[in-house]
């Protein structure tokens, strides 16, 4: 059986074809196998497979109906009056490079009638232990074909029948929460139906073998994989664990609920990418999903990010140019680097109910146009960056009254608002070339060096009536999404892109390679945030985690939490300011201006070192660490409710020091403590924490010496 060997920097991926040349199943995925240690190729059945068909028990790379009829299927072919399914062969020669950089593979297979054509890819690289995996299903028959389901990939995670499955979910202001569940002979499915990734769950789940005690140090050791969809639209994600075979297989593709994909006689449907990897342990996911993220980091890796001074929250909608100005000024006087105008600078924008889709500015907040103000920012020392929501529109703008059939609708059906506006079909390609021509006029009319998309509700009553293709709308919408992002890279190399969807609803590694930073959440509580960036530095990168220091106390954990505790929250990825500047004293300013000047010193180790994360963010001491070779920085924070705890013996204990080497200890402000410690003392009996920062949060710098 011809078997292939995909390597990563790490690990070893191996496949071959069935035995009958039916398909391609999974012989091997884990750490990296010597040259020549072919696993054996993977040959018979389980034992209690009984009547089922060969194909519903073998750990499939990706199946069709017809092919499988018991155990799921990755693509569903339906050619009208019942005919469905389609059974394989392997044609033609498989496509196999190989280089140092990475392995590329391409296998072909065709169906009985030999119309249908189906292409399963894979690109591995030698700089990360991520692979990508796709899918192409052509139609060269001359007949209509409909795929109800078209996924992008099976991965076959040789964890057992027992399944602990890690994810993200959450809601408005409260996304990515961490949580895990069992699967034992059941499926798990996770997905959004709203046209973008959406904050009820993450594209990515981690997978391993659940134990009995299942603690961090217990699963440290254990074999876990890590399965993402690399997608911005409607999207599925299934664990299914069987009663037979030792795999789980995770299915991620395109949703398979508001989508169907229509293949004309000649047409192609090629799927996102699905992106698999696998670490020694549970713990280690993090760190090999940023490993991977840092080659989709514009200009190959994490280039510094500015503190940001956003006025939304100071002052929403009602913005003119006088308030904007001396705003500005304040920021300036702190130490901002980029101020963004949020919100409320355009045409008729009153509130949220009017002017959303009329991208000018307001003559009667900015009766000189954007200009005097982004040259005042300019002026200042800082970049200007703006607002802006191109995929919606109000009912009251003239954008609409000049396009009402821009929007989506279901025929007569009425349309339905949400937060007071309209989605507009971005999968048309005249509301693309408006969307772009609109961001290159602005960004062309005054010195804008950021540009915060934000995108904030669900696609409703999705679809196009008349087009064949109408049912793709979330797949046509989100490849728009990206070709406009794609033009502000070519076209606007310099303007740095914040992607943001009412906080994170639009977040996934196909944004993170199209933006430099993202807007985690609207929750700026910072004890709730914490928590938010917890689960979010599980699957993300910190370098594009951009969080403010602001008034509010948050939804759920509203303990009051001083100034130098909302910094350190905000200081663990992107800082950004979002309090209202004109009324803090000069006291809080000048706070302000020395703690973020204490981030500009340790930012490249923030953005750039590996980062882990210790504990619990709602109890006890919690920590992130950020480790480059010769610089850790810790973050503590104290969720110490009944003040029980001794503070003379907190501690925290780093793991990313370097082995046999001896630290000196700084405080967040980059000054001496006089403590010194190796690398190995610091593991086993901890760093002491004296919270010279805040009461309830501090920073400790350990520089290798
Ligand atoms: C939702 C975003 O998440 C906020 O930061 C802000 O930009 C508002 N939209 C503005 O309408």
């Amino acid at each position: 059986m011809p078997q292939w060997h995909l390597r990563t920097r790490r690990t070893s991926y191996v496949l071959s074809t069935t035995p009958d040349a039916s398909g391609a199943v999974s012989d091997y995925w884990g750490p990296a196998l010597a040259d020549g240690d072919d696993p054996e190729p993977w040959s018979e059945p389980d034992r209690f497979v009984g009547y089922a068909a060969d194909a519903d028990a073998q750990p499939l790379e990706y199946a069709s109906d017809g092919q499988r009829h018991t155990a799921f299927s990755e693509l569903l072919v339906d050619r009208g009056d019942s005919r469905t399914g389609a059974r394989w062969a392997l044609y033609g020669e498989p496509r196999w490079n190989s280089d140092s950089r990475g392995d590329e593979l391409e296998l072909a297979f065709r169906d009985e009638t030999g119309t249908l054509e189906l292409s399963l890819g894979y690109r591995s690289s030698r700089e990360h232990d991520v692979i990508r995996r796709w899918t192409r299903i052509a139609n060269r028959g001359s007949d209509t074909v409909t795929l109800p389901r078209a996924f992008s990939a099976a991965w076959n995670a040789p964890v057992g029948q027992r399944v602990r499955v890690d994810y993200l979910a959450g809601s408005w202001a409260r996304e990515f929460q961490q949580r895990s569940t069992e699967v034992h002979w059941g499926t798990f499915s996770i997905g959004s139906r709203q046209g973008v990734t959406g904050m009820s769950f993450s594209p990515v789940v981690g997978v391993s073998a659940l134990l009995d005690d299942d603690d961090v140090a217990a699963r440290s050791g254990t074999a876990a994989y890590g399965v993402a969809l690399d997608w911005s639209g409607s999207w599925r994600l299934q664990v299914e664990s069987a009663a037979v075979g030792s795999h789980a297989r995770v299915s991620a593709g395109v949703d398979d609920d508001v989508t169907t994909i229509t293949l004309l006689p000649g047409e192609e449907f090629r799927t996102p990418d699905s992106l698999g990897v696998h670490a020694t342990g549970g713990t280690e996911l993090p760190s090999r999903w940023h490993e991977f993220q840092r080659g989709l980091a514009r200009q190959r890796g994490p280039r510094t990010q500015p503190v940001v001074y956003n006025s939304w929250m100071a002052t929403t909608f009602d913005v003119d140019i006088a308030q904007q100005l001396e705003l500005a000024r304040r920021a300036a006087a702190i130490g901002v680097e980029t101020f963004v105008l949020d919100d409320g600078w355009f045409r008729g924008r009153t509130s949220d109910r009017a002017g959303l889709g009329d991208w000018q500015p307001d003559p009667a907040k900015f009766p000189r146009g954007l200009s005097e103000l982004a040259d005042g920012v300019e002026a200042l020392g800082m970049r200007f960056g703006l607002w802006v929501e191109p995929e919606c529109v109000n009912p009251d703008s003239d954008l609409f009254r000049t396009h009402p059939d821009w929007v989506y609708r279901a025929e007569g059906r009425p349309l339905l608002t949400i937060r007071h506006q309209y989605v507009l079909d971005l999968g048309r390609e005249e509301v693309a070339l408006w969307v772009m021509a609109t961001l290159r006029e602005l960004l062309s009319s005054a010195p804008i060096g950021y540009l915060k998309w934000d995108m904030n509700r669900p696609v409703t009553d999705g679809g196009r009536p008349g087009d064949p293709h109408g049912r793709e709308w979330s797949v046509q919408h989100t490849r728009n999404y990206y070709r406009v992002m794609d033009m502000l890279r070519a076209e606007f190399p310099d303007v740095i892109v914040e992607a943001c969807a009412s906080g994170g609803a639009r977040i996934d590694n196909a944004v993170l390679q199209r933006s430099d930073v993202v807007w985690t959440s609207d929750q700026v509580g910072p004890r709730d945030r914490l928590v938010i960036q917890h689960g979010f530095l599980s699957a993300y990168p910190s370098w594009t985690m951009s969080s403010w220091v602001a008034e509010d106390d948050g939804h759920r954990d509203r303990e009051a939490a001083s100034l130098g505790y909302r910094f350190a929250v905000a200081m663990c990825g992107v800082l950004g300011i979002g309090l209202d500047l004109s009324r803090t004293s000069d006291e809080d300013l000048d706070e302000c201006r020395r703690r973020i000047t204490a981030y500009r010193g340790i930012r490249d180790v923030i953005l750039a070192g590996d980062v882990r994360t210790h504990g619990d963010p709602r109890r006890g001491l919690y920590s992130v660490e950020y480790s480059t070779d010769s610089r850790t920085v810790l973050f503590v924070f104290d969720r110490d409710r009944d003040r029980t705890r001794d503070r003379d013996a907190a501690r925290v204990s780093p793991a990313g020091l370097r082995a046999r080497t001896r630290y000196t200890v700084l405080d967040g402000y980059g000054r001496a403590t006089g403590t010194r410690i190796t690398a190995e003392e610091a593991v086993v009996r901890g760093v002491p924490v004296a919270f010279t920062w805040a009461s309830d949060a501090d920073i400790l710098i350990l520089d290798a010496c």
